[in-house]
Protein backbone atom coordinates (compact mmCIF):
# COMPACT_ATOMS: atom_id res chain seq x y z
CA UNK A 1 0.00 0.00 0.00
CA UNK A 2 1.32 3.28 -0.84
CA UNK A 3 1.25 6.78 0.73
CA UNK A 4 -1.53 7.78 -1.97
CA UNK A 5 -3.91 5.20 -1.16
CA UNK A 6 -3.31 5.45 2.41
CA UNK A 7 -3.96 9.28 2.62
CA UNK A 8 -7.77 7.62 0.31
CA UNK A 9 -8.40 5.39 2.97
CA UNK A 10 -7.70 7.81 5.89
CA UNK A 11 -9.82 10.86 4.10
CA UNK A 12 -12.66 7.89 3.54
CA UNK A 13 -12.21 7.50 7.86
CA UNK A 14 -12.36 11.24 8.32
CA UNK A 15 -15.73 11.55 6.28
CA UNK A 16 -17.13 8.08 7.74
CA UNK A 17 -16.27 10.05 11.60
CA UNK A 18 -17.88 12.94 10.15
CA UNK A 19 -20.85 11.20 9.14
CA UNK A 20 -20.99 8.78 12.03
CA UNK A 21 -21.56 12.15 14.07
CA UNK A 22 -24.36 13.65 12.07
CA UNK A 23 -26.82 10.41 11.97
CA UNK A 24 -26.22 10.47 15.89
CA UNK A 25 -27.26 13.58 16.16
CA UNK A 26 -30.06 12.85 13.29
CA UNK A 27 -31.71 9.74 14.33
CA UNK A 28 -35.01 10.22 16.72
CA UNK A 29 -37.01 7.61 18.14
CA UNK A 30 -39.83 7.50 15.55
CA UNK A 31 -38.31 8.89 12.35
CA UNK A 32 -39.07 7.16 9.17
CA UNK A 33 -36.05 5.21 8.04
CA UNK A 34 -36.18 6.40 4.81
CA UNK A 35 -35.73 9.87 5.74
CA UNK A 36 -32.51 8.99 7.81
CA UNK A 37 -31.49 6.94 5.05
CA UNK A 38 -31.69 9.97 2.48
CA UNK A 39 -30.43 12.73 4.88
CA UNK A 40 -27.55 10.39 5.30
CA UNK A 41 -27.14 9.41 1.72
CA UNK A 42 -27.38 13.38 0.84
CA UNK A 43 -24.40 13.76 3.12
CA UNK A 44 -22.11 11.57 2.19
CA UNK A 45 -22.49 13.43 -1.29
CA UNK A 46 -22.10 16.53 -0.19
CA UNK A 47 -18.80 15.46 1.23
CA UNK A 48 -17.14 14.82 -2.01
CA UNK A 49 -17.54 11.27 -1.08
CA UNK A 50 -19.24 8.37 -2.81
CA UNK A 51 -21.71 6.07 -0.54
CA UNK A 52 -19.49 2.37 -0.38
CA UNK A 53 -22.86 0.86 0.48
CA UNK A 54 -26.17 1.86 0.74
CA UNK A 55 -26.37 3.07 4.83
CA UNK A 56 -27.64 -0.05 6.65
CA UNK A 57 -30.25 0.79 9.11
CA UNK A 58 -31.72 -2.30 11.06
CA UNK A 59 -33.52 -2.93 13.89
CA UNK A 60 -33.44 -5.36 16.60
CA UNK A 61 -32.99 -8.77 15.56
CA UNK A 62 -32.01 -7.80 12.06
CA UNK A 63 -28.11 -7.95 12.10
CA UNK A 64 -27.32 -6.03 8.74
CA UNK A 65 -28.29 -5.69 5.20
CA UNK A 66 -31.41 -3.31 6.13
CA UNK A 67 -32.65 -0.28 3.60
CA UNK A 68 -35.40 1.11 3.08
CA UNK A 69 -37.22 1.44 -0.50
CA UNK A 70 -39.28 4.90 -1.32
CA UNK A 71 -42.68 3.19 0.13
CA UNK A 72 -41.06 1.73 3.15
CA UNK A 73 -42.48 3.41 6.38
CA UNK A 74 -40.60 1.73 8.98
CA UNK A 75 -39.70 3.99 11.94
CA UNK A 76 -36.20 4.59 13.81
CA UNK A 77 -37.00 2.33 16.76
CA UNK A 78 -35.66 -0.24 19.14
CA UNK A 79 -31.94 -1.48 18.94
CA UNK A 80 -30.73 0.26 15.47
CA UNK A 81 -27.56 -0.42 13.73
CA UNK A 82 -26.03 2.27 11.59
CA UNK A 83 -23.71 0.60 9.19
CA UNK A 84 -21.83 3.33 6.93
CA UNK A 85 -19.52 2.65 3.91
CA UNK A 86 -17.32 5.86 2.56
CA UNK A 87 -15.29 5.41 -1.10
CA UNK A 88 -13.01 7.55 -1.91
CA UNK A 89 -11.45 6.97 -4.85
CA UNK A 90 -12.47 3.43 -4.17
CA UNK A 91 -10.89 2.98 -0.73
CA UNK A 92 -12.99 2.19 1.82
CA UNK A 93 -14.07 3.43 4.82
CA UNK A 94 -16.61 0.87 6.60
CA UNK A 95 -17.83 1.37 10.03
CA UNK A 96 -20.94 1.31 12.10
CA UNK A 97 -22.59 2.22 15.72
CA UNK A 98 -25.59 1.04 17.20
CA UNK A 99 -28.13 3.45 19.24
CA UNK A 100 -30.72 2.10 22.03
CA UNK A 101 -33.88 3.77 21.35
CA UNK A 102 -36.08 2.22 24.07
CA UNK A 103 -35.23 2.31 27.57
CA UNK A 104 -34.34 -1.33 27.99
CA UNK A 105 -31.25 -1.24 29.98
CA UNK A 106 -30.43 -4.95 28.56
CA UNK A 107 -29.77 -3.13 25.26
CA UNK A 108 -27.09 -0.49 26.59
CA UNK A 109 -25.53 -4.01 28.04
CA UNK A 110 -25.37 -5.18 24.24
CA UNK A 111 -23.84 -2.13 23.03
CA UNK A 112 -21.00 -1.98 25.24
CA UNK A 113 -20.61 -5.59 24.80
CA UNK A 114 -19.88 -4.93 21.16
CA UNK A 115 -17.97 -1.74 22.09
CA UNK A 116 -15.53 -3.33 23.86
CA UNK A 117 -15.02 -6.75 22.08
CA UNK A 118 -13.85 -4.48 19.01
CA UNK A 119 -11.78 -1.85 21.56
CA UNK A 120 -9.98 -5.06 23.13
CA UNK A 121 -8.96 -6.16 19.31
CA UNK A 122 -7.75 -3.01 18.25
CA UNK A 123 -5.90 -2.65 21.64
CA UNK A 124 -4.42 -6.21 21.40
CA UNK A 125 -3.49 -5.66 17.88
CA UNK A 126 -1.80 -2.15 18.35
CA UNK A 127 0.30 -3.91 20.98
CA UNK A 128 0.78 -7.13 18.99
CA UNK A 129 0.49 -7.22 15.17
CA UNK A 130 1.28 -10.67 15.03
CA UNK A 131 -2.24 -11.80 16.56
CA UNK A 132 -3.80 -14.87 14.52
CA UNK A 133 -7.34 -14.82 13.57
CA UNK A 134 -8.42 -17.56 16.16
CA UNK A 135 -7.19 -14.82 18.98
CA UNK A 136 -8.59 -11.85 17.66
CA UNK A 137 -11.80 -14.36 17.31
CA UNK A 138 -11.50 -15.39 20.97
CA UNK A 139 -10.85 -12.20 22.00
CA UNK A 140 -14.26 -10.42 21.30
CA UNK A 141 -15.68 -14.08 22.03
CA UNK A 142 -14.43 -13.50 25.41
CA UNK A 143 -15.23 -10.33 25.86
CA UNK A 144 -19.07 -10.55 24.91
CA UNK A 145 -19.41 -13.79 27.06
CA UNK A 146 -17.89 -12.31 29.98
CA UNK A 147 -20.82 -10.27 29.61
CA UNK A 148 -23.69 -13.10 29.47
CA UNK A 149 -24.08 -11.98 25.93
CA UNK A 150 -23.27 -14.43 22.38
CA UNK A 151 -21.30 -13.27 19.07
CA UNK A 152 -23.16 -13.74 16.46
CA UNK A 153 -20.26 -16.51 14.73
CA UNK A 154 -21.72 -16.19 11.08
CA UNK A 155 -21.17 -12.86 10.61
CA UNK A 156 -16.94 -11.71 10.11
CA UNK A 157 -15.02 -8.92 9.68
CA UNK A 158 -12.91 -8.60 6.43
CA UNK A 159 -10.81 -7.29 4.16
CA UNK A 160 -11.20 -4.26 2.08
CA UNK A 161 -9.45 -3.46 -1.27
CA UNK A 162 -10.07 -0.81 -4.15
CA UNK A 163 -13.96 -1.22 -4.52
CA UNK A 164 -14.24 -4.28 -3.19
CA UNK A 165 -16.08 -4.46 0.60
CA UNK A 166 -15.40 -7.68 1.29
CA UNK A 167 -12.22 -9.63 0.71
CA UNK A 168 -10.44 -12.40 2.19
CA UNK A 169 -9.84 -13.37 5.07
CA UNK A 170 -12.74 -13.11 7.13
CA UNK A 171 -12.19 -11.64 11.00
CA UNK A 172 -14.18 -14.27 13.12
CA UNK A 173 -16.47 -13.34 16.13
CA UNK A 174 -15.24 -16.45 18.02
CA UNK A 175 -12.24 -18.77 18.55
CA UNK A 176 -12.57 -20.18 14.92
CA UNK A 177 -8.91 -22.40 14.82
CA UNK A 178 -7.85 -20.32 11.99
CA UNK A 179 -3.85 -19.94 12.91
CA UNK A 180 -3.31 -17.26 9.72
CA UNK A 181 -2.09 -13.80 10.87
CA UNK A 182 -2.95 -10.77 9.33
CA UNK A 183 -0.66 -9.27 5.96
CA UNK A 184 -0.62 -5.63 5.12
CA UNK A 185 -3.70 -3.92 4.15
CA UNK A 186 -6.70 -2.86 5.24
CA UNK A 187 -9.53 -4.66 7.29
CA UNK A 188 -12.92 -4.05 8.93
CA UNK A 189 -13.55 -5.51 12.12
CA UNK A 190 -16.93 -5.67 13.38
CA UNK A 191 -18.39 -8.02 16.39
CA UNK A 192 -22.12 -8.30 17.14
CA UNK A 193 -23.49 -9.15 20.10
CA UNK A 194 -26.98 -11.04 20.99
CA UNK A 195 -29.08 -12.52 23.89
CA UNK A 196 -30.03 -14.57 21.38
CA UNK A 197 -28.53 -17.74 20.18
CA UNK A 198 -25.47 -16.25 17.85
CA UNK A 199 -26.70 -17.14 14.55
CA UNK A 200 -28.10 -15.53 11.68
CA UNK A 201 -30.16 -16.51 9.01
CA UNK A 202 -30.82 -14.75 5.44
CA UNK A 203 -34.21 -13.34 5.26
CA UNK A 204 -36.55 -11.53 2.96
CA UNK A 205 -34.64 -9.44 -0.15
CA UNK A 206 -33.24 -5.93 1.40
CA UNK A 207 -33.13 -4.27 -2.04
CA UNK A 208 -29.29 -3.62 -1.34
CA UNK A 209 -28.16 -4.65 -4.77
CA UNK A 210 -24.98 -5.21 -6.21
CA UNK A 211 -23.46 -5.47 -9.85
CA UNK A 212 -22.58 -9.00 -10.01
CA UNK A 213 -21.99 -9.55 -14.13
CA UNK A 214 -21.45 -5.76 -16.01
CA UNK A 215 -22.65 -7.22 -19.42
CA UNK A 216 -26.16 -6.20 -21.68
CA UNK A 217 -29.24 -6.09 -21.62
CA UNK A 218 -32.35 -6.27 -24.14
CA UNK A 219 -34.37 -3.70 -22.46
CA UNK A 220 -33.34 0.24 -23.08
CA UNK A 221 -34.56 0.83 -19.77
CA UNK A 222 -32.79 -1.61 -17.42
CA UNK A 223 -29.53 -0.45 -19.79
CA UNK A 224 -29.75 3.22 -19.00
CA UNK A 225 -30.12 2.41 -15.48
CA UNK A 226 -27.25 0.03 -15.99
CA UNK A 227 -24.91 2.49 -17.31
CA UNK A 228 -26.00 4.88 -14.41
CA UNK A 229 -25.30 2.26 -11.54
CA UNK A 230 -21.94 0.85 -13.24
CA UNK A 231 -20.84 4.50 -13.90
CA UNK A 232 -21.60 5.52 -10.47
CA UNK A 233 -20.64 2.39 -8.55
CA UNK A 234 -19.02 -0.43 -10.54
CA UNK A 235 -19.04 -2.96 -8.42
CA UNK A 236 -20.51 -1.91 -5.20
CA UNK A 237 -23.69 -2.10 -3.65
CA UNK A 238 -26.55 0.48 -4.86
CA UNK A 239 -29.60 1.11 -3.18
CA UNK A 240 -33.17 0.33 -5.36
CA UNK A 241 -34.21 3.90 -3.29
CA UNK A 242 -31.83 5.61 -5.24
CA UNK A 243 -32.66 4.41 -8.20
CA UNK A 244 -36.55 4.71 -7.35
CA UNK A 245 -35.47 8.30 -7.52
CA UNK A 246 -33.78 8.97 -10.01
CA UNK A 247 -35.85 6.98 -12.31
CA UNK A 248 -39.44 6.71 -10.54
CA UNK A 249 -40.66 4.30 -8.39
CA UNK A 250 -42.10 1.68 -10.33
CA UNK A 251 -40.00 1.93 -13.12
CA UNK A 252 -36.68 1.04 -11.08
CA UNK A 253 -38.58 -2.12 -9.86
CA UNK A 254 -39.46 -3.18 -12.91
CA UNK A 255 -35.74 -2.28 -14.63
CA UNK A 256 -34.02 -4.38 -11.04
CA UNK A 257 -36.04 -7.09 -12.01
CA UNK A 258 -34.84 -7.60 -15.15
CA UNK A 259 -30.92 -7.08 -14.34
CA UNK A 260 -31.47 -9.57 -11.65
CA UNK A 261 -33.18 -11.94 -13.71
CA UNK A 262 -30.28 -11.69 -16.38
CA UNK A 263 -27.90 -12.23 -13.98
CA UNK A 264 -26.15 -8.65 -13.77
CA UNK A 265 -27.29 -8.08 -10.25
CA UNK A 266 -27.84 -9.37 -6.96
CA UNK A 267 -30.23 -8.42 -4.53
CA UNK A 268 -28.47 -9.03 -0.90
CA UNK A 269 -30.69 -10.40 1.76
CA UNK A 270 -31.71 -9.27 5.44
CA UNK A 271 -29.34 -11.15 8.12
CA UNK A 272 -31.62 -11.97 10.90
CA UNK A 273 -30.65 -13.67 14.22
CA UNK A 274 -32.24 -17.01 14.27
CA UNK A 275 -33.78 -16.51 17.51
CA UNK A 276 -35.19 -13.40 16.87
CA UNK A 277 -33.49 -11.52 20.00
CA UNK A 278 -31.66 -8.20 19.41
CA UNK A 279 -28.06 -7.76 17.94
CA UNK A 280 -25.59 -5.12 18.53
CA UNK A 281 -22.88 -4.18 16.28
CA UNK A 282 -19.72 -1.98 16.22
CA UNK A 283 -17.10 -1.49 13.49
CA UNK A 284 -14.06 -0.18 12.51
CA UNK A 285 -11.81 -0.27 9.46
CA UNK A 286 -8.19 -0.12 10.37
CA UNK A 287 -4.80 -0.20 7.70
CA UNK A 288 -1.42 -2.73 8.94
CA UNK A 289 1.45 -1.69 7.54
CA UNK A 290 5.11 -2.03 8.80
CA UNK A 291 3.73 -3.16 11.97
CA UNK A 292 1.58 -0.42 12.49
CA UNK A 293 -1.95 -0.50 13.04
CA UNK A 294 -3.74 2.99 11.93
CA UNK A 295 -7.64 3.07 13.14
CA UNK A 296 -9.04 5.36 10.14
CA UNK A 297 -12.68 5.66 11.57
CA UNK A 298 -12.09 6.96 14.66
CO1 LIG B 1 -18.14 -4.43 7.22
Amino acid sequence: MNQQEILNYKQAGKISIEIKKYARQLIKPGMPLLEIAQKIHKQIEKQGALAAFPVNLSVDDIAAHYHPTLEDETKAQGLLKIDVGISINGFIADTAFSMDLTPNQEHKELIKASEQALNNVLNSLKQNQDLTLNEIGETIQNTIEKKGFSPVINLSGHGLNKYEIHTSPSIPNYANGNNKKLEDGAYACEPFATTGIGKIYEGAPSNIFQIIEPKNTRSPTARKIFDYIWKKYKLLPFSLREIQEKFGSGTARIALKELEQAGITRNFAQLIEKSHKPVSQTEHTFIKKDNEIIVTTR
